[in-house]
């Protein structure tokens, strides 16, 4: 059972409080009063319409005295000063306000109006709810997203489960200002036992948040290692590696080239802990190569061939840069059935897309000169600026023109279905996995 009984209790006093009418009634019954964030007129369809990221160009007028903190809970409303949700405000982000809840969800559910601790109670049981519609944990899996920031409706929110870790990403001031209320809702969660706290640095400076000054160093995380399974495949996670760990969001797409690897020779290019030349080597490749310029991840990766009892022959790890390390292949006229390129963020940001769209044509038409003709190369972008720009694909055209091959879409995939997106919230989608036939 996935649900500890404290958790569905509290959640079982939700119906059975009393109705009242405007948001602004439960907010006129906070002791410490409510600020309001006024909306410039004709602003508040967006927001309406599910968008939570209120951002500064929107807002009109703040109103209240004194004027909000940084992480204080505040109403957003529309042009009228009508509420039309309440949120978490930032005085210095882009993004003044992340919604929380709409007024016509807080009047159905006010015990969590203007209430963060009940909110996350809310909102984290929700997730664990959905995982487990969706078959997660199961007995091949133990590694996933319990919470995906806007898809679970937390911004800024980030959990990862791997076995009896949960690892957070937290990337808003309000995630820090909450911290002891969020880790005592994870902590209540059936099998987890330890909690690894990760600060997106970068994200957290843009929040306004000075670091050094934070109240608390974050602990070191109870364990350094952590063994997990992913679809049947054991392996072994750092808790200090790259993201929260592993990247859990190519998980369908990992499985989908062990299917497809039967008797092929495949090449991972930029394999960080090995999945996906893993779950070739499990699906019967003949054999592997993977590529990746980390040692740490390399370390993972070998770790990862003794910890599924593979034969070494079979699957070997390379550290050399990738660019490097194609060009090489392709001088020494080699090729293999099947290519996977999945490289790290190349388009942090929209402003740099430009320069981003360049390294992803070069890399790509370097990896389809690798591929066999009639041969398969799984291409992916993790950059969300890329993803939502709708351009990859013509990218890849342009990569096939260089490499003087012609190349047909067979699939299309992206984040693995515990990474949920609001559709409201497009930029959430930052990954494309695209499998090309390479003729
Ligand atoms: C998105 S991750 C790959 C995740 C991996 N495919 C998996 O399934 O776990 C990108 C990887 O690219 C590696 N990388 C970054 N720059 C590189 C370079 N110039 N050459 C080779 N690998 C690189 C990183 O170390 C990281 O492991």
């Amino acid at each position: 059972m996935l649900f500890p009984s404290r958790l569905m209790k509290s959640l079982s006093l939700a119906s059975s409080s009393p109705a009242v009418t405007t948001l602004q009634e439960i907010a006129s019954n906070c002791p410490k009063g409510v600020a309001k964030v006024v909306l410039k007129k004709g602003k508040a369809q967006l927001f309406r319409d599910g968008n939570p990221m209120v951002y500064s160009g929107a807002v009109d007028r703040i109103i209240g005295r004194p004027p909000p903190k940084t992480g204080d809970m505040v109403l957003v409303a529309d042009g009228t000063e009508k509420p039309i949700g309440w949120g978490l405000y930032n005085s210095v982000s882009m993004f003044c306000v992340r919604l929380m809840q709409l007024e016509e969800e807080a009047l159905r559910n006010p015990i969590c109006a203007l209430n963060m601790d009940k909110l996350l109670e809310v909102r984290i049981h929700a997730a664990v709810e959905l995982r487990r519609y969706l078959g997660i944990p199961s007995v091949n899996t133990n590694a996933y997203r319990l919470i995906n920031s806007e898809g679970d409706r937390l911004s800024g929110l980030i959990v990862d489960i791997f076995d009896d870790v949960a690892v957070v990403a937290s990337s808003a001031a309000w995630v820090e200002k909450y911290k002891p209320e969020i880790e005592a809702c994870i902590i209540k969660i059936s099998g987890i036992n330890h909690i690894n706290w990760r600060q997106s640095i970068e994200m957290l400076k843009e929040e306004g948040l000075d670091l050094s000054s934070l109240k608390e160093a974050p602990p070191p995380p109870p364990l350094s290692r952590v063994k997990v399974k992913e679809n049947g495949i054991y392996y072994a996670i750092s808790l200090e590696g790259q993201k929260t760990g592993f990247y859990a969001d190519q998980r369908e797409n990992r499985q989908f080239i062990s299917t497809i690897s039967e008797g092929q020779r495949v090449l991972d290019i930029c394999c960080y802990s090995g999945g996906f030349a893993l779950n070739a080597a499990i699906g019967g490749a003949t054999h592997v190569t993977g590529i990746d310029s980390s040692l740490p991840a390399l370390e993972l990766a070998n770790e990862n061939i003794s910890l599924n009892n593979l034969n070494a022959e079979r699957i070997l790890f390379l550290r050399q840069d990738a660019t490097e390390f194609m060009k090489d292949a392709a001088l020494r006229n080699e090729s293999w059935d099947i290519v996977v390129l999945d490289p790290p963020k190349l388009a942090p940001r929209k402003t740099v897309l430009r320069n981003a769209s360049g390294m992803y044509r070069n890399l790509n038409a370097l990896a389809m000169r690798l591929t066999i003709r009639g041969g398969l190369l799984m291409t992916c972008s993790c950059s969300g600026a890329m993803t939502q720009s709708g351009v990859f694909m013509r990218i890849l055209q342009g990569a096939a023109s260089m490499a003087g091959r012609k190349v047909t879409v067979v699939r299309q995939s992206g984040a693995a279905c515990d990474h949920p997106i609001d559709p409201s919230y497009p930029e959430g989608a930052y990954l494309s996995n695209i499998l090309l036939r390479v003729l």
